[in-house]
C-alpha cells in the first residue's frame, strides 16, 4: 500500500472492496470455465489465492468494521433506533451470514479441486458433484456480497470522511494496521488479475 494511504481508512476500507470484487469474480469464472469444460489445473493458484483472501483478508477486513469502525459510528448516533443503526446491524447479520457461506465455499473449493483435471477435454465426469456445489456457494458469495458492499460504500463509508476528525481518521486506520501485525498481516492494494480466460 501506498505509505500516503496508510492513515486512510476510506481508502483502505475501499481498497479492500476491489480486491475481494476481483476475487469473487474469479471464483465464479473458474466454476463457469469448468462447467462448460474448459477448466484445468491451471485455474488451482488462482482458486488458492481467492481462497487464501477470503480466509484472512476478508476476515481482518469484516473485524475493522465490526470492531473499530462501527463503535464508532455508533457512538456518534443521536438516536439508536435510527436508520443507519439499522445499517449497522444489517451489515453484522451480513457478516455472521457471509462467514458461515465461506467456510462451506472453501470446502466445496477444495474438494473440486482434489477432482481438478490436470487437461479440459473431455469435460470430466468426476468433478460434476463438486462443481453444482462450489459454483451455487460461489455465486451465491458474489450476489451477496455485491449488495452488502454497494450499502457500505454508498450508505455507510462516506460518513467516515464526514464525521471524524483527522485525528479519528488517524486512530481507526491505526487501529487497522496494529490488526493485521498482530496477525502477522499487512495490508496490500497489488492489484488481482482478473481471469481474461476466455470460455469461447
Ligand atoms: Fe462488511
Ligand atoms: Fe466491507
Amino acid at each position: 500500500m501506498n505509505a500516503t494511504h496508510i492513515d486512510d481508512p476510506l481508502f483502505m476500507l475501499v481498497a479492500a472492496h476491489q480486491q475481494l470484487r476481483t476475487h469473487l469474480h474469479n471464483l465464479v469464472r473458474a466454476g463457469r470455465l469448468f462447467a462448460v469444460g474448459k477448466g484445468d489445473f491451471r485455474l488451482v493458484p488462482q482458486l488458492s489465492q481467492a481462497l487464501k483472501f477470503l480466509q484472512t483478508d476478508v476476515a481482518l477486513h469484516a473485524r475493522d468494521e465490526e470492531d473499530s469502525l462501527h463503535p464508532r459510528l455508533r457512538g456518534k448516533l443521536r438516536d439508536p433506533q435510527s436508520h443507519f443503526a439499522y445499517l449497522l446491524q444489517h451489515i453484522e447479520k451480513d457478516h455472521a451470514e457471509l462467514a458461515e457461506l465461506q467456510e462451506k465455499a472453501g470446502e466445496a473449493a477444495r474438494a473440486l479441486i482434489r477432482q481438478v483435471p490436470l487437461e479440459s477435454f473431455p469435460a470430466c465426469e468426476n468433478i460434476k458433484q463438486p462443481l453444482v456445489e462450489f459454483r451455487q456457494l460461489v455465486n451465491q458469495l458474489y450476489r451477496i456480497y455485491t449488495s452488502h458492499m454497494l450499502v457500505e460504500e454508498r450508505d455507510i463509508f462516506p460518513a467516515i470522511q464526514v464525521i471524524f476528525t483527522p485525528q479519528e481518521r488517524a486512530e481507526l486506520a491505526a487501529e487497522m494496521c496494529e490488526r493485521r501485525a498482530a496477525n502477522g498481516a499487512r495490508f496490500t492494494v497489488e492489484p488481482v488479475v482478473r481471469s481474461g480466460i476466455s470460455i469461447d
